[in-house]
């Protein structure tokens, strides 16, 4: 393993069990489908799709929230796909969660000391005093002050709620921080202040990050690299400059051009249209590359044979698509305002 990996995911597999329908069973949904990514020491990977793409999946599945179906995930060069939950115990110190929504995360009964200290308690780390004292340092850590403890969840605003989860993830000093959309049901202001202090955290205390959202503005602002996932696969991957500059793969192109345009005032842009047609089901296997049925320069082979991630440029800039060659680059896709893909070869 690269030794400076701090997660190596190689096949990650997570098939649910598909729901029956009229007396019918469905396939399984194929939420996860061959994920491989690595995310080194202090960095921060931005894991980005649509809806139903299967990014909650991963965050799962490397937290072992969830069982993955096939393939392996080494935290810190353990292996913990497999592991049995005590196993598993000691290692949930080194990665913890951060959910879109901490009202339901956050115990409604219990006051924000408490909350904070829950994975002190749990790991029986330090005594009351000394629990006291690294929780009081690690709510000065998120911008409250010491009173804050005493309060309950009902008093507090979606932000500092947020700041709260972030509290309790961070008190243990976890190597590993999956944040599963922790900002996007925050107001846009709140947002930027929620991100901006993840930042900080991440500086001061090292640890990695995998970020997931499906928002463009919000993956370009915290990552250092970035993979786009589409149909439970990463279907592109880069640093942050390289995929915002050159997006090799028809839907990250795709993506991209559709992205709401830096000013909020300018409202139509996100009225723009990003790909005619929904993600496809994802309980039937499609043949060939996942993307062919909404690809707009899909040829023969791409309804046919399933591409590798595979490296078209120099770095660590790599590509899943038939179309990209070292040689000529991705096709050239730009999506217009009123959502015709203009395709220049
Ligand atoms: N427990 C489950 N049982 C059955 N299917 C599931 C389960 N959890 C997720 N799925 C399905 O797996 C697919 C991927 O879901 P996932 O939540 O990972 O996507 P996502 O990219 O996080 O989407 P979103 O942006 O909406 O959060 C979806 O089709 C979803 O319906
Ligand atoms: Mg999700």
């Amino acid at each position: 393993m690269n030794d400076t990996a701090v997660l190596e995911v190689t096949g990650l597999v997570k098939h649910y069990r598909g729901r029956s329908r009229a007396g019918r069973r469905n396939g399984p949904v194929r939420a996860v489908d061959g994920v491989d990514l690595s995310i080194g020491q202090g960095e921060v990977l931005g894991l980005v799709g649509e809806s139903g793409s299967g990014k909650s999946t991963v965050g799962k599945c490397v937290s072992r929230l969830v069982m993955p179906t096939a393939g392996d995930i080494r935290l810190l060069g353990t292996d913990i796909s497999r592991m049995s939950r005590r196993r598993l115990r000691p290692l949930r110190r080194d990665v913890h969660v951060v959910f879109q929504d901490a009202f339901s995360s956050l115990n409604p009964r219990m006051k924000i000391g408490d909350i904070v200290a829950g994975p002190l308690r749990q790991h029986r780390e330090s005594d009351t005093r000394e629990r006291r004292r690294r929780v009081g340092d690690m709510l000065e850590r998120v911008g409250f002050r010491a009173e804050m403890a005493a309060r309950f969840p009902h008093e507090l605003s979606g932000g500092q709620r947020q700041r709260v989860a972030l509290a309790r993830a961070l008190v243990m000093g976890p190597k590993l921080v999956v944040a599963d959309e922790p900002v996007s049901a925050l107001d846009v202001s709140v947002q930027a202040s929620i991100l901006n202090l993840l930042l900080d955290l991440q500086h001061d205390m090292g640890f990695s990050c995998l970020f997931i959202t499906h928002d463009l503005s919000v993956v370009e602002f915290i990552s250092d690299r970035i993979a786009v996932m589409y149909l439970g696969r990463i279907v592109e991957t880069a640093s942050r400059e390289e995929l915002f500059a050159h997006p090799q793969h028809p839907y990250t192109q795709a993506l991209l051009s559709a992205a709401p345009l830096p000013d909020p005032g300018h409202g139509r842009a996100r009225e723009r249209v990003v790909l005619s047609g929904d993600l496809p089901s994802q309980s039937k296997r499609i043949a060939g590359c996942p993307f062919h049925t909404r690809c707009p320069v899909a040829v023969d082979r791409c309804h046919r044979d399933v591409p590798a991630l595979t490296g078209v440029t120099a770095g660590d800039h790599l590509v899943s698509c038939h179309l990209v060659t070292p040689e000529t680059g991705g096709p050239d896709i730009t999506i217009g305002r009123n959502g015709i893909v203009h395709h220049t070869p």
